[in-house]
Parts: C-alpha cells; sequence; structure tokens
C-alpha cells in the first residue's frame, strides 16, 4: 500500500454506523428477551482459544478447519485459533468448570463474534456475528424442538417472514456407520465423475458430499440417512415431528442435510431463507451426543443451533430511528454558553438526554440544530435571561414556550408535566 493511500477496513469485516447499529441493539434485546422467556442464561467466552479445540471437535477434515481458521502462533510457540464457531467453547466451558455439578440440565446462550477466512460475497463475512443456544444433558427430542421454536419466536419478534425449517436424522454413531457404508456403496461407481473436494472427501469424510454444491445434481439417488435408523434413532426422529406438530411448526424433512461440521448425531436442522440468494441459510444447528465425551467430559448428551446475525439483518424490516434526545440547549453569548454547560451536565445526571452546541454557532444554526438532533424541548439562555435567573423552555412539539427557574428542580417539574 502506498504511503498516500487511505486505510481501509480488512475485506469481509464490517463497519457499523449508527443507523445499523440501531437494528444490531434491536436484534440483541430481542434475543436477550427471549432467551430469559425460554430460560437460557448467557456465556461469554474468548476471542481465541487452542486450535486444538477446534480441531478435535469441529472436526479436522471440515471446510471450517481444513480452509477457514485464523491460525496464528503466539510468542510461547503455542498455536492458537480465532473462535470460527461457538459450540467447541461451550462444551470446553462446560467441562473446565464443572457445570454439570450446577445442575442436570444446562441451557445456555451466546452472542459472539466468529471468524472464517471463507470469500466473502452477499451474507458471506471473514468477521461475523452468531447468536447461538446449547442446552447440554437432555437427550429429549422435546429439547430439539424448543430450541427450533426459540429461533423462530426471535425471528418473529424482529418481523422476519419467510424463514423455512428443514429437518433430517443422521442417527447414532452406529447408524451413520451403517448409512456410510451404503453411501460408499452408492458413490464408488460415480466417484471418477465427482469434485476433486468430493474425491478427498470420500476418503476423509464421505457425509460431506451431501453439502457439495457442484455435485448436488448427481448425488439425488444417493441413500437417505433416514432409511438408516436405528429403533432409537427413528423413534427419536417420529417424536420430535410431533413435538413440532403439536408448536404448530411448519417443515420439510430433507433426507440430504448433514451440515458441514462433524459433531452431529441425529437430530440435525437448518433455517433457511430464499432472499439470501447462494447464502440461504440463516442458522442451523443439531444434537452432539458425543462431543462433550470425546472432550474429556462424561457422556452427556447435548443440542443447539447458531443463527448468522448478519443474515438476519438482511432480513430485518427497517424500525424507527432513535427518537431523538430530550433537550438542547441553545445559548446566545459566551457566559450563557458555561451557564448551559453546567446545566447539561445536572440534566444528564437527572437521567435526560440532552446536548449543547460546541461550534459557536449562531442562534439560528443552533435551533436547526436542536430540530435535526429531534430535540423534544429547546432551553435558551440569553444574558436578559441570566439577569433574572430563569430560562426559556420551548416545545419542540407545540412550539409553546414559557420562562422556568435556572434550576434543576423547577426544570424537571415543568418537562415532567408535560408528560415527557
Ligand atoms: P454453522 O452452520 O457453521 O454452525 O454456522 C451457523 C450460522 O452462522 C450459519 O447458518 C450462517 O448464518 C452463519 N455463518 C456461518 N459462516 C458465516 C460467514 N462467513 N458469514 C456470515 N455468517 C456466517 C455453527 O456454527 C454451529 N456451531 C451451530 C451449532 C451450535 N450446532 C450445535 N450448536
Amino acid at each position: 500500500m502506498g504511503s498516500n493511500a487511505k486505510i481501509r477496513n480488512i475485506k469481509g469485516t464490517r463497519d457499523i454506523l449508527p443507523e445499523e447499529a440501531l437494528k444490531w441493539r434491536r436484534m440483541e434485546q430481542v434475543i436477550r428477551e427471549k432467551m430469559k422467556a425460554f430460560n437460557y442464561e448467557e456465556l461469554r467466552f474468548p476471542t481465541f482459544e487452542y486450535t486444538e479445540l477446534f480441531k478435535k471437535s469441529t472436526g479436522e477434515d471440515t471446510e471450517i478447519v481444513q480452509k477457514e481458521m485464523y491460525t496464528f502462533k503466539d510468542m510461547g510457540g503455542r498455536s492458537l485459533t480465532l473462535k470460527p464457531e461457538g459450540t467447541p467453547s461451550v462444551v470446553r466451558m462446560y467441562i473446565q468448570h464443572g457445570l454439570r455439578n450446577r445442575s442436570k440440565i444446562q441451557k445456555y446462550y451466546y452472542i459472539e463474534r466468529m471468524f472464517r477466512q471463507e470469500r466473502p460475497q452477499k451474507g458471506r463475512f471473514r468477521e461475523f456475528r452468531q447468536f447461538g443456544a446449547e442446552v447440554i444433558g437432555s437427550m429429549s427430542p422435546q429439547i430439539d424442538a424448543e430450541l427450533i421454536k426459540l429461533a423462530l419466536d426471535i425471528f418473529k419478534e424482529l418481523g422476519i417472514k419467510g424463514i423455512r425449517v428443514n429437518i433430517n436424522s443422521i442417527g447414532c454413531p452406529e447408524c451413520k456407520e451403517e448409512y456410510i457404508k451404503a453411501l460408499k456403496e452408492f458413490l464408488s461407481p460415480i466417484l471418477n465423475g465427482l469434485c476433486e473436494d468430493c474425491k478427498k472427501r470420500f476418503i476423509t469424510n464421505p457425509l460431506r458430499i451431501l453439502d457439495c454444491k457442484k455435485d448436488r445434481d448427481k448425488l439425488n439417488s444417493a441413500p437417505n440417512t433416514i432409511d438408516y435408523l436405528c429403533d432409537d434413532c427413528k423413534r427419536h426422529f417420529s417424536d420430535l415431528r410431533e413435538y413440532l406438530d403439536y408448536l404448530g411448526i411448519a417443515y420439510d424433512v430433507n433426507p440430504k442435510l448433514v451440515r458441514g461440521l462433524d459433531y452431529y448425531t441425529r437430530t440435525v436442522f437448518e433455517f433457511i431463507h430464499s432472499e439470501l440468494g447462494a447464502q440461504d441459510e440463516v442458522g442451523g444447528g443439531g444434537r452432539y451426543d458425543g462431543l462433550i465425551e470425546f472432550l474429556g467430559g462424561e457422556n452427556t448428551p447435548a443440542s443447539g443451533y447458531a443463527v448468522g446475525m448478519d443474515r438476519m439483518l438482511l432480513l430485518m424490516p427497517e424500525i424507527d430511528g432513535d427518537k431523538g434526545i430530550d433537550i438542547y440547549i441553545v445559548t446566545l453569548d459566551k457566559e450563557s454558553d458555561i451557564a448551559g454547560w453546567k446545566l447539561l451536565s445536572g440534566l444528564r445526571e437527572e437521567g435526560f438526554s440532552c446536548d449543547k452546541d460546541y461550534l459557536e454557532r449562531s442562534i439560528k444554526a443552533q435551533f436547526r440544530e436542536s430540530d435535526r438532533q429531534n430535540a423534544r424541548w429547546t432551553i435558551i439562555i440569553g444574558q436578559e435571561e441570566r439577569k433574572r435567573g430563569v430560562v426559556k423552555l420551548k416545545s419542540m412539539e407545540t412550539g409553546e414556550q414559557k420562562e422556568v427557574l435556572l434550576n434543576m428542580k423547577a426544570i424537571k417539574e415543568e418537562i415532567s408535566a408535560k408528560g415527557s
């Protein structure tokens, strides 16, 4: 970069300006309210972890670990990675802090930034935000249904319409093994015609071939996971469907849905929206009944999902802007300016949102600024007023103006009386 070139944000990261920050706040507020209603507690976790955590849990052969992680060595030579997803950290925390001892079932949520080195495009970034929900300790398909309902309630509250739910079951490790055998039998004769990635996946992780966008058409008649479920997994999946029906949730069974992370067992699901184009997955998740034990904890079932908030934002309708400020102070001369500045600080202590001019602007320009700031009241202070220990208080709604004593109590009373 030449020395005079302007420094810009890094490709795939996003600058959020105030108008958009408003939508983010609304999103976060609704997520927190719904999580409270469903009794999920918040977890916050570090931005980076030992690389090994993701290799072990997300999966050595997954796209994320193979191609997308931001991995670097620290000064002690340890390999660290910016978190590409939340589930491994949640499980690590669960084991490390003995959260099992708190209660047999734990329900958590998070709102966190994630990092993946993917090719940026609409709805796909290198730094992005996810909210996630994870339930640890229950095998019940009621939990899977509850998780789906929780996300749908959040979408609905934010005015996001048109989300479709796809579900599938990939079975427990035993039925998965049976299925993979059948899948490999199906793939062997057509393997030469598949893309290079799929040829590799055939050895390392054949399930992932079903996710391939390039070879999708060649896989239409591949065997379906649900035809290979054992009795317990079959019952689990039919119970899930019944619970979803019970909650009035419309869904499609997509027998090719496997998801791209290694830890899933039984239920998998995704939230889709057609308006997002190529990146049409708003969120996804499923059960990971084996992960906790695999990472050194006790054998504990778990289920969860994450939703891409940047994608949610694209689907959210416009919302009303901030309602503006309570009071803008207009001052007519230098000394009044100081009096106004002092008053400002007192008003803020009282909880009013207020501001004044700092550019020595003309009275007319100060009034214009009061309008621009959408102030409900303007306080005017000039030499005349100061002499008499008063200020002018103008309602910007009615245009009505009156004199009030220059003290906090009087101003507060006047403003409160008008119902502001
Ligand atoms: P995931 O499917 O990798 O699952 O990501 C979840 C969501 O994050 C996606 O559906 C998408 O909306 C969003 N997302 C992923 N990559 C990007 C990106 N580059 N830019 C913008 N948004 C993106 C997981 O992360 C699992 N941890 C979900 C889970 C939780 N499973 C069980 N518990």
